[in-house]
């Protein structure tokens, strides 16, 4: 049997391996976290705020070396980057009545977010990035527009200069969901420092983790208040000295141990970037030739030094070639994905929202699209180019732990499946 059988019709696969788990701040926990966490431990100070003996906060130590690597003012760390979008939609002043632009292809948790708060999120088109297309997002501005959420996904920085113009021309406010790309930078500028306000994620998939975990970021004071406030509703610094009038919060506070655990991975943050960018640089080399021959393009990048490499993404011609390429990929080890199929449920894209969709809120009197000043209609279709492209897409995830032959063998595998292409 030739080596160019497909392992799907029972030839060898090109790949020994399955890829690593791709967990990447997750894979690289060893002893460091270890010790960071048993002192926290040691010091029995578990709370930001107090306890005893003289230890300083770990969490406000996290919150300062963000704020300082990015060249923020003001830090907030939470307990998710749900917690930080909230707090961020917050912050600003954000609530019933207002509509935020959100893109087709999030984390649900972004749109989910502007409803908490009261608002009501308007769905725009990704481009051939699958990130926020801005020229979209000006068709859905409405009088009641008060924000967008450009949203960084897998990894990529969307194109920050569209955006920052298209917001100030109309006079919105602008929060960088960066849950998906801690450590992407756009033109220079660190993705999450560009805007308004930055939030991050620490869950358990992210860059980096403490399985669970959040950061905001911004230069205005009101703002940071207004979230720190909404974030603590006993302490937090704002009380000291508000500048705001003081608000009721709630209680999204980041444990000492998480941020023990957030000091170590973001020291890895350089080795992780350095190792994915290496492999992905390669891999987008080595199917430089097929993908040409093929007329398969890969995924826009707005800016491709600042991409943290955590995946690469390439387009075919179909949802159904889409699919054997998948299936083949996978039976030659290569862990394939896909990012869009209308019959499969993934909370990644707007037309599986089902309860936004339908417009479900959690009390029969109060719901933000009964405090809309429009009527908001939503609908399956609404976006039909995102959802051409992400049907489309075919994507890999791109480990640090891969190997060189890893990754020559993920070469070989690619190029097997698409040179099998009619
Ligand atoms: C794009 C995006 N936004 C927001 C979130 C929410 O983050 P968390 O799970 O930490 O609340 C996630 C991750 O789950 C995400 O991928």
């Amino acid at each position: 049997m030739s080596s160019q059988t497909l392992a799907i019709h029972g030839g060898a696969p090109a790949k020994q391996q399955p890829d690593p788990p791709m967990y990447p701040g997750g894979m690289m926990i060893d002893h460091e976290e270890e010790a960071a966490v048993l002192e926290v431990l040691r010091s029995k100070r578990l709370f930001r705020y107090y306890g005893p003996g003289n230890t300083t906060s770990k969490v406000a130590e996290l919150e300062r070396a963000y704020a300082d690597q990015r060249g923020k003012k003001y830090a907030l760390a939470v307990t998710s980057g749900t917690a930080s979008l909230v707090c961020a939609l917050h912050g600003l002043g954000i609530g019933p009545g207002d509509e935020v632009i959100v893109p087709a292809f999030t984390w649900i948790a972004t749109a989910g977010a502007v409803i908490a708060v009261g608002a009501v999120p308007v769905v725009c088109e990704v481009d051939e990035s699958l990130l926020m297309d801005a020229a979209d997002v000006e068709q859905k501005i409405t009088p009641y527009t008060k924000a967008i959420i450009p949203v960084h996904m897998r990894g990529a920085p969307a194109n920050m200069d569209a955006i920052m113009a298209m917001a100030r021309k109309h006079n919105l406010k602008v929060v960088e969901d960066t849950a998906q790309a801690n450590g992407a930078t756009f033109k220079g500028q660190w993705c999450g420092a560009i805007g308004d306000v930055g939030c991050y994620s620490f869950q358990f998939n992210k860059m980096l983790t403490s399985g669970e975990g959040g950061m905001l970021l911004t230069d205005d004071r009101v703002v940071w208040q207004r979230a720190e406030m909404f974030h603590d509703v006993i302490g937090g610094e704002s009380r000291k000295d508000p500048v705001v009038d003081e608000l009721c919060g709630i209680n999204f506070r980041m444990p000492e141990l998480l941020a023990a655990v957030n000091l170590v991975q973001l020291r890895r943050l350089d080795w992780l970037l350095d190792n994915m960018r290496a492999r992905k640089r390669m891999i987008k080399e080595g199917l430089a030739d097929v993908t040409q021959r093929k007329g398969i393009t890969f995924r826009a990048e707005n800016d491709e030094a600042g991409d943290t490499a955590i995946c690469t993404v390439f387009f075919v011609d179909s949802v159904e070639t889409g699919d054997r390429v998948i299936e083949a990929l996978r039976a030659e080890n290569i862990g394939a994905g896909d990012l869009y199929r209308r019959h499969k449920r993934d909370y990644h894209v707007y037309a599986h929202w089902e309860p936004i969709l339908a417009q479900r809120g959690w009390s029969a009197g109060g719901d933000p699209w009964r405090w809309a000043n429009r009527k908001i209609e939503y609908d399956h279709d609404m976006c039909p180019r995102s959802l051409d492209l992400l049907g489309r897409a075919v994507h890999l995830n791109v480990s640090p732990l891969l190997t060189n032959e890893d990754v020559e063998e993920t070469i070989e595998g690619v190029n097997k499946v698409l040179n099998a292409l009619a």
